[in-house]
């Protein structure tokens, strides 16, 4: 890996960034890319990344590298098959579950009444009536989870003759464990000190002393309050909220779709690997990753193509130092 790409925030196209990137090189892709739904109209939000661009991302991985790639309810199916098709092996998929999305959908009786101008004086007016009987129905239901694809790079031989030839290999599990006494993440982030986990556990998988094993489940507090009935934020599962504004506010950030931190340190600490492990993010957007694998104490790369985001994202890793 070229020592120039290490650890910065390079403006450009991910395609020709990685194109100019050696194979097998990548210890984790951690990325939130386009959805492909024209997110509030944003121009970047045309499409999901093309099988092409997979194989890209895939030819620069090592072989057992995660590739851990968002995607929105609606599109993250053909995410998926897109993935699969550029070579990648689908272990898994996390569900980020929060009580905070903003149903969106038309008002199909409002609209009704807007086309056809009823008599509202007049109650017997058809056109009305028929508003009226229309009231209520609406077009799409409230988000309340994002997917997060989880895809490997096929290893080579064995999980152990992989992690000793490519330095890769597994999730990082013991260092991602909730620890039951502080309630803490056993990450040291600053950022990620009110993870918490609850008292329920499977004795299968929960070993008192070492915290809980990380599921495949993340949700926010007001949602583990309702599964599981618990006090707040007690919760069996990772917790974390959306991005709050404080955390907009205090990287001057007005990216659209930003990710919250400390889902995003998370990650980077399930993935990292023994020696730490380079973390690409190929749609950058306001550096989120970038920040994250430093918390995590991760070497990064990040690509984003649109230069008013490349400014936010490195304005916000300086502010890391
Ligand atoms: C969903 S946003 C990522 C937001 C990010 N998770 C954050 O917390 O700020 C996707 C980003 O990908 C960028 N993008 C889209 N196509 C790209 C491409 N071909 N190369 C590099 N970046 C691209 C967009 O400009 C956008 O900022």
């Amino acid at each position: 890996m070229s020592s120039v790409m290490l650890n910065s925030i390079i403006h450009g196209d991910c395609l020709a960034v990685m194109a100019t990137m050696p194979s097998n090189t990548i210890d984790t892709i951690i990325t939130d890319p386009p959805y492909g739904i024209r997110f509030r109209g944003n121009k970047w939000d045309y499409d999901i990344p093309s099988i092409h661009c997979f194989e890209e991302m895939y030819r620069v991985a090592k072989p057992g590298a995660f590739l851990l790639c968002f995607g929105g309810s609606r599109t993250f199916h053909r995410m998926t098959v897109h993935i699969e098709d550029a070579g990648w092996k689908i272990k898994d998929t996390m569900m980020w579950i929060y009580g905070s999305g903003m149903p969106k959908g038309l008002d199909i009786g409002k609209e009704m009444n807007q086309i056809f101008t009823p008599n509202l004086s007049n109650p017997k007016d058809p056109k009305q009536v028929l508003g009226q009987k229309w009231q209520g129905w609406r077009t799409a239901l409230k988000p309340a989870f994002e997917p997060i694809i989880i895809a490997m790079k096929p290893i080579e031989h064995t999980y152990v003759f992989n992690a000793l030839q490519h330095g890769v290999a597994g999730f990082n599990i013991d260092q991602s464990r909730l620890d039951t006494q502080s309630r803490s993440f056993h990450c040291q982030s600053k950022y990620a000190n009110s993870v918490v986990f609850g008292k329920s556990m499977r004795p299968l998988y929960f070993d008192g002393s070492r915290g809980r094993y990380p599921s495949n489940v993340v949700m926010d507090e007001n949602v583990s309050e309702i599964v599981e009935g618990q006090v707040k934020g007690a919760s069996r599962f990772f917790y974390c909220m959306k991005a709050t504004s404080e955390e907009r506010i205090a990287g001057n950030n007005h990216h659209p779709t930003v990710k919250p931190l400390k889902l995003m340190v998370y990650l980077c600490t399930l993935t990292k690997t023994p020696f730490g492990g380079v973390v690409l993010d190929p749609f950058g957007g306001s550096g989120t990753t970038a920040v994250a694998a430093i918390e995590a104490k991760r070497p990064y790369i990040l690509v984003e193509k649109e230069l008013e985001y490349v400014r936010i994202a490195r304005g916000r890793v300086e502010g890391c130092k």
